[in-house]
């Protein structure tokens, strides 16, 4: 037997009642809403995606155990797989907002997906709730690390209006909006890594031959398993073979720069990837992370040395940069950073001693910089630049005992006696910051 609301009939698009007919209900209530549910059906990413999705089956599956959370948020680091998954999960099922390119406006931007026409004067949030009010629908908002707070401020309202909307979110950070259920997208496991490589690199180069399977386990576990490293690195299978590719990978930012042009922007490259969220996050949060560029895994005590800060703010800063997915929380204490991110870090970290070094040389008092060594004016720069003795020592390849040396002449040459001092000098110097 027919549910009531079945023998009455609902738009498919905005929930209005629809005219019955004896044998069939219409499924729009105007031809307003059957072209919205048109236009809205070519944007649907869900129904979008050409190529061949590999694993994740037990994702999908615990994905359907989430049935009652109001704000599912799919978080994980750039390029590991959330907007996908969300694909693959919702199939179609769902309005997709896609944020990536957005600034702001992420109540319009749904009333936009939903085909929500607005009404002159009525704020976008009202005609949200008063369109969504008693409809079951599912939102996707895809993207939305960069408006977390924004996307936070919208929800909770229209989650308490609509009793039937759930929301599924992709993000590198949660939105920490009441009610929200964080799900974490993990790497592709090895096996499934190697067949994505494979399946891309094919599709590159018809019958393409990958027989050193070993290599191609390396070059995926290098990859850090990530989907989007991946498929990068399968482009370049007409130009490099797998062996080349192997050893080019500490240059990969450079390499990895050749996704889909219809992809957004940032997903066209890896350093591309990597740096929307590097340029999003504080300053404090970028000298940590440069700081920590050296180390794929370390605990508390080195975090401090590298960051050279008090523990307290250095552990405040492994947090925001957890939640934003640039490190990992390994357990006991220990933490951990993909490759590829480490290797973003590193090249900022360098870039910075470049830039104070170079503020160094260009002093504004040439003849206290000139009584200064060049060991001396390094080891200045790296004090600016925030490093601690022990990551002075490292980088210079000389002993903490020598670093120290270094230091003592400096402190007498410039007259300073802290390392603040030493900063202070050199960001007088150019009149900037060497954080900036
Ligand atoms: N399981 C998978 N199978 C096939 N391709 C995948 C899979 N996961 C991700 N991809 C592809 O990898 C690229 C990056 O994934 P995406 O979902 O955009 O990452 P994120 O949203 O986490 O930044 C996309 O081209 C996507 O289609
Ligand atoms: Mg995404």
């Amino acid at each position: 037997m027919r549910s009531m609301a079945e023998q009455v009939g609902t738009c498919a698009t905005c929930g209005a009642a629809t005219a019955t007919s004896r044998r069939r209900h219409a499924r729009y209530c105007s031809n307003a809403c059957r072209q919205r549910a048109y236009r809205q059906r070519a944007n649907e990413p869900g129904t979008a995606a050409l190529d061949s999705f590999i694993g994740r089956a037990g994702e999908l599956d615990r994905l359907t155990t989430f049935a009652d959370a109001r704000v599912l948020t799919l978080v994980g680091p750039p390029g590991v797989g959330k907007t996908r998954l969300a694909k693959e999960f919702t199939n179609g099922q769902a309005h997709w907002v896609e944020l990536s390119s957005a600034s702001s406006q992420v109540a319009r931007a749904c009333a936009t997906a939903l085909g929500i026409g607005e009404v002159t004067g009525e704020p976008v949030l009202s005609a949200l709730v008063r369109a969504l009010a008693g409809r079951t629908t599912v939102l996707v908002l895809d993207d939305c690390e960069h408006l977390a707070a924004e996307c936070a401020a919208l929800l909770e309202p229209l989650l308490l209006g609509c009793q039937g909307l759930r929301v599924i979110v992709t993000s590198r950070e949660p939105l920490r909006v009441p009610g929200e259920v964080l799900f974490a997208v993990q790497p592709l496991p090895i096996t499934c890594a190697v067949e994505l490589f494979a399946d891309r690199a094919r599709a590159n180069q018809l019958g393409l031959r990958l027989d050193d399977r070993a290599a191609l386990t390396t070059l995926c576990a290098r990859l850090d398993r990530l989907p989007l490293a991946i498929e990068l690195a399968a482009r370049l299978v007409t130009v490099l073979p797998v062996g080349e590719l192997l050893a080019h990978l500490d240059d990969r930012l450079e390499l990895l720069n050749r996704g889909n042009r219809t992809a957004a922007e940032r997903h066209q490259s890896l350093r591309a990837a990597i740096e929307w969220s590097y340029d999003h996050l504080s300053a404090d949060e970028q000298h940590a992370f440069r700081c920590l560029s050296p180390f794929p895994s370390f605990g508390l005590d080195v975090a401090v040395a590298a960051c050279d800060l008090p523990a307290d703010r250095v552990l405040a800063l492994l947090s925001s940069l957890v939640a934003k997915s640039l490190v990992t929380s390994a357990g006991a204490g220990r933490f951990e950073q993909l490759e590829s991110v480490r290797l973003y870090g590193r090249e900022k970290l360098a870039e910075q001693a470049e830039v104070v070094l170079a503020r160094v040389a260009r002093t504004a008092e040439p003849a206290v910089a000139r009584t200064l060594s060049e060991r001396e004016q390094q080891v200045v720069a790296l004090v600016a630049a925030g490093r601690s003795n022990v990551r002075i020592g490292a980088e210079l390849k000389i002993s903490l005992r020598m670093v120290e040396t270094h230091l003592q002449r400096v402190r007498q040459k410039l007259d300073l006696s802290t390392r603040t001092q030493i900063a202070d000098w050199v960001i007088n110097a150019e009149g900037g910051s060497p954080r900036a």
